[in-house]
Order: structure tokens, then sequence, then C-alpha cells
């Protein structure tokens, strides 16, 4: 199991965000969670990072306990987090932003130099850019260098926050196609996602979020034929 979270609730003050959510990714997986503006999906992704406590219910990442594992150890329980809008420093370089993600891990049994080189195979374009300062970059790159920060890391399970936001359809089918290349050599990956129709592509299954609550779980298939999504997308 990579990742479990059993009748999880939060609250925003007293308001209510997060309702009884359920949810697993097995090892091996491609899980994709949906839904709509103001659904809850940041809430999910910042629960799955350890930095909201949930008021009830239960995670579990990578078979520990996230509430004692604590936020800064989470990602060293093999986890690689990508958030919403990248959130890279646009200051510093492209390997200064990358090396982030490696130092907050230090995965055993490899060094910088060669997991810069395993980046350097997926991605390229970004290994063409390390020394550039990562503001300069395009949206499409800042997305890959938000990426290689979290794969960096080794890790075996990759976690993203609306990784297609403001990419044109071109550089979402570009960045789809990468997830499908980490998942085929082995990693775990859960995204989170408002564009349904990229995300059931490439997920096998998937969870629909709807004001705070799992109002669907299906395979992907099935998902893109439901009337749950079809009605939250475009009603
Ligand atoms: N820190 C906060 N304090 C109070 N309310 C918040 C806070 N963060 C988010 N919310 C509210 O909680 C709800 C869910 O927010 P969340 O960011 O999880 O949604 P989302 O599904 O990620 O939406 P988006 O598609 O805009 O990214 C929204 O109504 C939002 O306004
Ligand atoms: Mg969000």
């Amino acid at each position: 199991m990579s990742i479990e979270l059993s009748g999880v609730s939060t609250t925003y003050g007293t308001v209510p965000m997060l309702r009884e959510v359920d949810l697993r990714v097995d090892e091996g997986e491609i899980v994709c969670v949906l839904g709509p503006n103001g659904a809850g999906k940041s809430t999910l992704f910042k629960v799955f990072a350890g930095l909201i406590a949930p008021v009830s219910g239960t995670v579990r990442i990578m078979n520990a306990d996230a509430a004692r594992t604590g936020t800064e150890r989470i990602p060293c329980l093999g986890v690689g987090f990508v958030p919403e809008g990248r959130r890279l420093f646009p200051g510093l370089t492209v390997a200064e932003n990358i090396r982030l993600g490696y130092d907050a891990v230090r995965p055993g049994g490899t060094d910088l130099a060669e997991r810069l080189e395993a980046i350097g195979r997926i991605f390229p374009r970004v290994s063409e850019r390390l020394h550039q300062v990562a503001g300069t970059l395009s949206g499409g790159e800042q997305s890959m260098v938000a990426l290689a920060r979290a794969l960096i890391g080794k890790p075996k399970l990759v976690v993203m926050d609306e990784p297609s936001l403001g990419l044109s359809p071109k550089l979402i089918r570009e960045y789809f196609d990468v997830l499908r290349m980490i998942h085929r050599d082995g990693t775990t990956v859960l995204v989170i996602e408002q564009n349904a129709e990229m995300a059931l592509r490439v997920a096998a299954r998937g969870y629909v979020l709807a004001r705070g609550r799992i109002v669907a779980a299906d395979a992907a298939g099935s998902l893109r034929s439901s009337s749950v999504v079809r009605n939250l997308y475009f009603a």
C-alpha cells in the first residue's frame, strides 16, 4: 500500500472541508482524483504532505502513520510532491531548485550526480538549462522542473496537485506522457486534477471529489462515461 486515508475529515477553522474521505492507492498504480474548483483537491494534497492534520480519521503513507511521521519526514518515506502552481524559487537556478528536492530526502545508495543524470534522461530539456534562473523558464519548462525536483529524491510514489494548470494542450499531452513513462519505470502515481479528460486518459482508476466528499470511485473507463463526472463539469 502506498497511501490510505480512512474517514479523513478536515476543517478550516470551524468550517468543514474534507468529509469522511476514504482513498487508497496501491504500489504500482496510477490513480487520479478529479474535482471542480473548490472541491478540496489542494486540501487533500496538503493532508498527504502532512501540512494539514485531519480532525478525524487516519492517514497512512507507505505503511507509516503520517501524523507520527511529521511533515518534514514524509518525503523520506519515499514520496515526491508536486504542489499546485509548481512553487519553484524563481531567483534560484534550475539545478538549485532541483537540488532542494534531493537535500530534503538524501536517498541512500545514490549520489546527486547520478540522480541528475537519471533526471536528464527523463527531461533532456531540463538538463540543458540547469544553470538558467528558474523564473526565466516557460511555464511548461517550470512544470518539468517541479516534477524533476520531486523525482530527484527517487520516490516510490509521486503526488501531484493540478499539474496541467496553465499549460497549453500540447504541453499537457507531453506532461502526461512523462507521467506514463515514470509509471512504467515503476513509480506509483497519484495525480489530482481538474482536467478530467486528460487525467482519465492516463490513470487506470480514479476518485471524484465534490464539496469535500468522495462522490465516485471507479475504473477510468467507467468514470469517463459516468453522469457524476459529466454533471460536475458540464452542468
Ligand atoms: N486556508 C484556508 N482557509 C479557509 N478556507 C480555505 C483555505 N484554503 C482553502 N479554503 C477553502 O476550502 C475550499 C477548498 O479549497 P481547495 O484549495 O482545497 O480546493 P481545490 O479543489 O484545490 O480548488 P482549485 O481548483 O481552486 O485549486 C475552498 O472553498 C477554499 O476557498
Ligand atoms: Mg487546488
